[in-house]
C-alpha cells in the first residue's frame, strides 16, 4: 500500500496536524479532502508552533499540498493563513500548493447565516465553530455554490447570483435581516480572485499524474469520525463526510487509492461544542486531564470538554471507517495518575450494549461501564522507543488496542514532531 488516509477517530483535536506533519516526510504529496477552515490543526517543530486550518500540514515540511474538491474554501481565510505561514518562513507558492477549482467558496452569508441559526436554536445549539461550514455545504448540494473556477468568470456570475440570493434572501427575511449586498459580494470575490487562481487547478488530474508516476499520497482528514454527517452523533456534527472513504471523492481518487487507514485516537477523549459525551468527566482528573494536556480550542479557543478512553467509540469508529492501524496520541498527559478508567460497554435502561444508539437521547442516556488499571508514576514525556515506556502504559496501549480490536501502527509522547514511536511503518504496509 503506497498510500495513507488519516482520519480522527473520536470528536476532533486527536493530533492529526502533528501525525501528519511527521508522516509527510515519508509521502510525496499531502491532500485534504473535507472540512474548512473549522479545522485547527497543530504542528510543534523544535519549539516552533504552526496553527493551521485549511492548509494541508504537509506545508510545514515543504511537501507537495492539495485542497481536495470535497474541502469548502474561504478565500479570505486562505489568505490570511498563507501569510500567516510566510511570516513564520513556510515558502508557499504554486509549485508546493493546489487548490481543486472545484472546491465551492464560503462568503460572507454563510457566516451570517451559521451565527444567526446558532443565536436561534436556543437548546438546540450545535456549538459550531461559525466558520459557515454547514451552510456552505448546503449551498454545494443545493447547487447554488460559488466555486473557485466562478473566480476566473466573474463578469458571468449572475446566474448563479440570482439562485444564490433567492435562497439566502429569503432565509434572511425571516431573521430580520436585510437581502444579500450583491455588488459587496462581487467586490470581496474580486478582491480574491487573483490570489486564489493562482493555485486553482483541476486537482483530480494532479494526482493523477503523481499517482502514475508512482507518488506517495498523503490523505489528510479534518474532524473526526463522531462527528461525520452520517455516522457521528448526529445532530451534533458538522457538515461533512469525514470518514476514510471521503478521501476518494474528495479529491478525486478512486477509492482504490485510500491505501492504509491511520485512525488517529487521543489516549482519553475530548469534544468541542454541544452534544452527548459518556465519559465526560466533571471532576478534579477531567480538569487535570484538560490542564496537562492544553484542550483548549485552535479555532475558537473554547475549552474542550475532558473524559476517559471511550473503547466503545473508537472499536465502532474504526470499523465504521476500516481503520487499519492508529495512531495513539497524548499518552503522557496520563502519566503520574494513581489509576486510569476505560470504558468497555454502556448500560442503558438495564441492558448492557457494546456500541453508541443511533439516537442522541439514547446517547445521552448511556452509563459507562469502566475496567480500572493501574497508572504509572513515570513520565512518558519525549519518549522515542516503545521499550522506553513504563510497564503500566505499555499494559495500556496494549489493552486499548486488544479492546478497539485495531492494531497500534504510532505512539505521540508530546506536541514535538520527532516525539513519536513508529511500531509499523503505515507506507510500509
Ligand atoms: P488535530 O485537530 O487532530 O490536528 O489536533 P489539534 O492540533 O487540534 O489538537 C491536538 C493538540 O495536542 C495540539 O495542541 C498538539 O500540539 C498536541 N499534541 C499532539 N500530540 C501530542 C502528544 O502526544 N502529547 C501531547 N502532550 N500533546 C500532543
Ligand atoms: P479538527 O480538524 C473538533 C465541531 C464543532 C461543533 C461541530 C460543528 O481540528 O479536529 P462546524 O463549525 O463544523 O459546523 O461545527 O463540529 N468541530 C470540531 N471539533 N475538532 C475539529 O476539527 C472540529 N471541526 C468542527 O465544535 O461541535
Ligand atoms: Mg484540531
Amino acid at each position: 500500500m503506497a498510500n495513507v488516509t488519516v482520519i480522527g477517530a473520536q470528536w476532533g483535536d486527536e493530533g492529526k496536524g502533528k501525525i501528519v506533519d511527521w508522516l509527510a516526510s515519508r509521502a510525496d504529496a499531502v491532500v485534504r479532502f473535507q472540512g474548512g477552515h473549522n479545522a485547527g490543526h497543530t504542528l510543534v517543530i523544535d519549539g516552533e508552533v504552526y496553527k493551521l486550518s485549511l492548509l494541508p500540514s504537509g506545508i510545514v515540511s515543504g511537501t507537495m499540498s492539495m485542497i481536495g474538491n470535497g474541502v469548502v474554501l474561504d478565500p479570505w481565510a486562505l489568505r490570511e493563513e498563507v501569510q500567516k505561514l510566510e511570516g513564520q518562513g513556510v515558502a508557499i507558492n504554486d509549485d508546493n500548493l493546489a487548490i481543486a477549482d472545484n472546491c465551492p467558496l464560503i462568503l460572507s452569508v454563510h457566516r451570517d447565516l451559521d451565527a444567526l441559526r446558532e443565536t436561534a436554536a436556543g437548546k438546540g445549539k450545535i456549538g459550531t465553530t461559525g466558520r459557515g461550514i454547514g451552510p456552505a455545504y448546503e449551498d454545494k448540494v443545493g447547487r447554488r455554490a460559488i466555486r473557485v473556477c466562478d473566480l476566473a468568470h466573474l463578469d458571468r456570475l449572475e446566474p448563479q447570483l440570482d439562485r444564490l440570493c433567492a435562497h439566502h434572501d429569503a432565509l434572511r427575511a425571516g431573521f430580520d435581516q436585510p437581502p444579500v449586498d450583491r455588488e459587496a459580494i462581487l467586490a470581496e470575490l474580486a478582491d480574491v480572485a487573483d490570489f486564489v487562481l493562482r493555485f486553482a487547478q483541476p486537482v483530480w488530474k494532479r494526482l493523477k499524474k503523481v499517482r502514475k508516476a508512482g507518488a506517495k499520497i498523503l490523505f489528510e482528514g479534518a474532524q473526526g469520525v463522531l462527528l461525520d454527517v452520517d455516522h457521528g452523533t448526529y445532530p451534533f456534527v458538522t457538515s461533512s463526510n469525514t470518514v476514510s472513504g471521503t478521501a476518494a471523492s474528495g479529491s478525486g481518487l478512486g477509492p482504490n487509492a485510500i491505501g492504509f487507514v491511520l485512525g488517529i485516537v487521543k489516549a482519553y477523549t475530548t469534544r468541542v461544542g454541544s452534544g452527548p459525551f459518556p465519559t465526560e468527566l466533571d471532576d478534579e482528573i477531567g480538569q487535570r486531564l484538560g490542564e496537562r494536556g492544553h484542550e483548549f480550542g485552535t479555532v475558537t479557543g473554547r475549552q474542550r470538554r475532558v473524559g476517559w478512553f471511550d473503547a466503545v467509540l473508537v472499536r465502532q469508529t474504526c470499523s465504521i471507517s476500516g481503520v487499519t492501524g492508529i495512531a495513539l496520541t497524548k499518552i503522557d498527559v496520563l502519566d503520574g495518575l494513581e489509576t486510569v478508567k476505560i470504558c468497555t460497554g454502556y448500560r442503558l435502561r438495564g441492558n448492557v450494549i457494546d456500541y453508541l444508539p443511533t439516537h442522541s437521547a439514547d446517547q445521552a442516556e448511556v452509563e459507562p461501564i469502566y475496567e480500572e488499571m493501574e497508572g504509572w508514576s513515570e513520565s512518558t514525556v519525549g519518549a522515542r522507543s516503545y521499550v522506553d515506556l513504563p510497564a503500566n502504559a505499555i499494559k495500556y496501549i496494549q489493552r486499548v488496542q486488544e479492546l478497539i480490536e485495531t492494531p497500534v501502527s504510532l505512539v505521540s509522547t508530546s506536541p514535538e514532531r520527532d516525539d513519536t514511536i513508529l511500531m509499523k511503518d503505515p507506507f510500509e504496509d
